[in-house]
């Protein structure tokens, strides 16, 4: 296996995770900053020229996990793969808005101030909207919806 390291700093509104909204139809529009660490500064070279990021971070402030449990968007328990993930990784598209130097403007953010930033990669896909499944999740949408 191997060490993870951090390679930036979130700078975000959210100093409790109450703040954060969550659960069905929550919408993250907060804008923050990805500080990277100087020693990476240079692998920001040409990152402006993209308008969303993947960002990789770490929940540092969680412990543990359920194979098995109900996440916030719904009330009945789905599998832990199919919603968080054993390793305290966090994955959030965000818009980048400009680049200050090693600042990353974003929009978008759902993590704490000071959460640890593993890696950012340039958001690509080339899979069409239509054909992307969301699960229990657009079944939990579709009973929230019919309420
Ligand atoms: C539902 S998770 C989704 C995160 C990410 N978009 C993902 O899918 O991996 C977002 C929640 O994580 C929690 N959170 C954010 N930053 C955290 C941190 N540094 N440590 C622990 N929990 C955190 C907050 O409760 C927030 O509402």
């Amino acid at each position: 296996m191997f060490t993870p390291r951090a390679i930036g700093f979130i700078q975000s509104p959210y100093r409790d995770t109450a703040s954060i909204p969550r659960g069905l139809g929550a919408q993250h529009k907060a804008e923050g900053i990805i500080e990277i660490l100087p020693e990476f500064e240079p692998g920001l070279t040409d990152i402006e020229g993209f308008s969303h990021l993947f960002v990789i971070w770490v929940f540092d402030r969680v412990e543990g996990f359920d194979l098995v449990g109900a996440p916030p968007t719904d009330d009945r328990p789905h599998g832990v793969f199919a919603t968080r993930r054993p390793n305290p990784l966090g994955l959030t598209v965000v818009e980048l808005l400009r680049r200050e130097g090693p600042s990353l403007h974003v929009r978008g953010v759902d993590m704490l101030a000071g959460t640890p930033v593993l890696d950012i990669k340039p958001y690509m896909s080339g899979i069409p909207a239509e054909p992307v499944r969301r699960g229990w999740l657009a079944e939990a949408e579709a009973r929230k919806a019919a309420r």
